[in-house]
């Protein structure tokens, strides 16, 4: 891998993440907040209905190794229900990792969902773990093996809401895996801090969606932090110009 900008070199994602330390960057009311996507060259966020088939392994290694920088992860529930979810941090090196850096094991896994339709199959509700879902819904969830804790918002989640909930309880940092939706509501409500963006040399073409989905009250101005290469593939790292 090299990086493009700043400093031409070459890199590693261990060596580029090392530098990227998310929680030195406190927010007092909510935490400091990344997205993380991965699209193809014509702009859509997913192949037959799902994120994976868009990159490749290296781009598996940036968002697990972005993950292991953050106190949870956050998606919406249509992503829940088209990607299944398991546990975040299965390896073992990796959690011993992240408690020797004074984190949690495993990052907090948090859904925002209206109706808790979720796929309750999936195995991130049998691994054991704890999960915090944000839901305008009135219905309980069934009983899993992980640990489910349900934090109600009539009529539909106020995000900023939900993340000074989590501020409270701790989270420095979250990384929202999306989906577009979910991606358009945040950044809407000037939530997101820095916005990773994987680039895949594909196209597509169809109807697939792409990051971000749905109006914004403007437009968006984004500087570009950082740009690594490896095999043709682009990975961006953009932060919100102030
Ligand atoms: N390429 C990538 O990097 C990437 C990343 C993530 C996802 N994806 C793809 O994106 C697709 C899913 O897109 P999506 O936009 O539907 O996903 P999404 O943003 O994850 O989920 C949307 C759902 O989240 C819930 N939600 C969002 N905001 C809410 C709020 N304020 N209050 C209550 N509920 C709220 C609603 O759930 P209810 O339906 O429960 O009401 C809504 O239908 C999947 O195909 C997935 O594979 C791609």
């Amino acid at each position: 891998m090299r990086r493009l900008l700043p400093d031409p070199g070459p890199t590693t994602v261990a060596e580029q993440l090392e530098g990227f330390r998310p929680w030195e960057e406190l927010h007092q009311d909510r935490p400091r907040v990344a997205m993380n996507f991965a699209a193809t060259v014509d702009g859509r966020a997913t192949i037959e209905g799902r994120s994976g088939p868009i990159g490749s392994d290296t781009d598996t290694e940036m968002l697990l190794g972005l993950r292991s920088r953050f106190d949870a992860v956050m998606i919406g529930a249509g992503t829940m229900r088209a990607e299944l979810y398991g546990p975040l941090a299965k390896k073992q090196e990796t959690r011993e990792r992240r408690q020797r850096a004074g984190a949690q094991p495993e990052p907090l896994m948090v859904l925002i969902s209206g109706r808790l339709d979720l796929p309750w199959e999936a195995p991130l509700f049998a691994a054991g773990g704890e999960v915090l879902i944000f839901t305008s819904s009135e219905t309980e969830p069934p009983q899993t093996e992980s640990q489910v804790e349900v934090v109600r918002h009539p009529g539909a989640v106020n995000l900023a809401e939900a993340l000074r909930h989590l501020r409270e309880r701790g989270i420095r940092a979250l990384l929202c895996e999306g989906g577009p939706h979910l991606h358009e509501q945040l950044q809407a409500d000037g939530l997101v801090d820095d916005l990773f963006l994987t680039i895949a040399p594909k196209l597509v073409g169809g109807e697939a969606p792409r990051i971000l989905e749905g109006p914004l009250p403007g437009v968006i101005d984004l500087e570009l932090a950082w740009l690594l290469e490896e095999d043709g593939e682009l990975f961006a790292r953009y932060r919100r110009r102030t």
